[in-house]
């Protein structure tokens, strides 16, 4: 179709090296939508008959309805694809116009950035829905108490909706860096020809309406050749993909029989063809390594990028590859989460006795200690320390079961001037159960904190619903209006 210069077909081997069909499909519906607002556009500024914008518009319309009669053979892309099949449907005095003022290179990264927009929104309300699941988690789990880790050591004694919590927070920022993305993205390159603009009279701004974008990339060299935006966002989506490899990570541990504090439902989980015995969680396994697949992708779209001169270059096609790839498989990664959270079994009890088995209580014994009897903070650690020591060494007793007589020498070698008495009735009092319940700092795994936080945050989970509503509408309020252009004109 585009060979006016070069003689003859290209060479099989080098079509099928060049092409970019196998992801093409995945903008297809941009690219006719694309060229609708176009031919509109061209049109209205007189540089298109009516009739002939009427057959155009009718032979779109049918290829949406029915994408399987677009003949893609022989073709480098979907844009080639578009052209030859409205040129050997409508002849090239009427097919042979779409392109007028408009190139593949304006042409591809319009159609990325409407196929970006899309899937924001659509990861967007994955986050959401998967952040409201989270928080009914976390309400079910106030009484889950369990020990929170650092190192992967038991460190303080927690539940486990603090846990729930801190996900639904990190994927608040998630769909925050989701929106700002949106808003880099959400601009139109159409019309900036193939580098430099047209010497047609064009209306950008108004096939930017027509298609819904918030304004233009102006600059013809930057809307053809910049790729940041979608660098942005994959770096977002990277990110994301962290916040779910970590969440799933944190699943895996605790579903192995060593911690037994959750199990994924049988559905969920895989076996093995030689263990009978085996129920493993392969699903969060996979968003893991999925993880790295995305990450993989932001560098091979920065790698591509950076040593590229201005202006469209064809390597930009196989940034296009990796980032529909890292779009589809978030978007999954999102699914199968949501899932896998939803039928969690939790194993309360389990989780209670790990609680009432380990020391993390000892830093609530020293700041109590700090709290009810002056003691400096050091002198505090190292007698809370000591009596952890030896209650070790008892084999493993409960701190609060030492006697009076095995805490006075540790009173006397920490130096902490303490009636074993008052020691004594801190142990009473701070038992590893009671222990959330004495932690007053803002954030803390205190419930009453945390049944706060689980109200504001299920107030942020609506606004940012409601955000995404609106942005939603607004774009299908503009792709509505553009249907309803197209057919004014079609049944004319
Ligand atoms: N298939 C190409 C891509 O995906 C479309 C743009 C081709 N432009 C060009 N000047 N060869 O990027």
């Amino acid at each position: 179709m585009y060979r006016s210069r070069p003689k003859g077909n290209l060479e099989p081997e080098s079509l099928n090296f060049m092409s970019s069909l196998q992801v093409d499909n995945e903008i297809a519906s941009y690219d006719i939508l694309g060229t609708q607002a176009h031919v509109i556009m061209l049109y209205e500024k007189n540089l298109l008959r009516l009739e002939i914008l009427k057959k155009i518009l009718c032979e779109l319309q049918i290829l949406r309805r029915n994408p399987k009669q677009l003949e893609m053979k022989g073709c480098e892309d979907i844009h080639e694809a578009l052209e030859t099949h409205l040129v050997k449907k409508l002849g090239i005095e009427v097919g042979g116009r779409i392109q007028t003022g408009r190139s593949r290179n304006d042409q591809v990264i319009l159609d990325v950035r409407m196929k970006a927009r899309d899937e924001i929104n659509s990861i967007s309300s994955k986050i959401i829905i998967l952040i409201e699941r989270i928080l009914r988690k976390a309400e079910e789990n106030l009484d889950s108490v369990m020990p929170l880790y650092t190192h992967l050591q038991q460190a303080q004694i927690g539940n486990l909706a603090h846990y729930f919590l801190a996900y639904s927070e990190q994927l608040f920022r998630d769909l925050e860096r989701l929106s700002f993305a949106y808003t880099g993205i959400n601009k139109s390159p159409l019309g900036s020809g193939p580098v430099g603009g047209s010497t047609i009279p064009i209306d950008r701004k108004r096939t930017a309406l027509l298609l819904g974008f918030e304004g233009l990339i102006t600059n013809s060299i930057d809307a053809t050749s910049s790729r940041d935006a979608i660098l942005e966002l994959m770096s977002t989506l990277s990110i994301l993909m962290v916040t779910l490899s970590r969440i799933a990570e944190d699943i895996i541990i605790w579903s192995t029989q060593e911690f037994g504090y959750v199990e994924i439902a049988d559905n969920f989980a895989s076996t093995s063809s030689a263990m009978p015995h085996k129920k493993n969680p392969d699903p969060l396994e996979l968003v893991r390594s999925k993880t790295a697949l995305v990450a993989g992708n932001l560098l091979t779209a920065i790698t591509i990028l950076k040593g590229l001169p201005s202006g469209y270059s064809r390597d930009l096609q196989d940034l296009k590859v990796v980032f529909l790839n890292s779009l589809s498989v978030v978007s999954s990664s999102l699914g199968i989460s949501d899932a896998i959270i939803k039928s969690l079994m939790i194993h309360k009890r389990r989780m209670k006795q790990t609680v009432l088995d380990s020391y993390a209580s000892s830093i609530d014994i020293a700041e109590q200690l700090v709290m009810k009897k002056g003691l400096a903070f050091r002198t505090a650690h190292r007698l809370s320390g000591s009596l952890v020591k030896l209650a070790i060494s008892k084999k493993m007793v409960p701190l609060s079961s030492l006697s009076k007589h095995e805490l006075e020498p540790i009173i006397v070698e920490t130096s902490s001037h303490l009636k074993v008495e008052e020691l004594l009735k801190i142990l009473a009092e701070v038992t590893p159960e009671k222990s959330v319940l004495l932690r007053s700092s803002e954030g803390s795994p205190n419930p009453v904190q945390q049944k706060l936080a689980i109200k504001l945050l299920k107030v942020r989970a609506q606004k940012y619903s409601d955000k995404l509503a609106k942005r939603r509408k607004h774009l299908n309020y503009a792709l509505d209006s553009l249907e309803n252009v197209v057919s004014s004109y079609t049944k004319m």
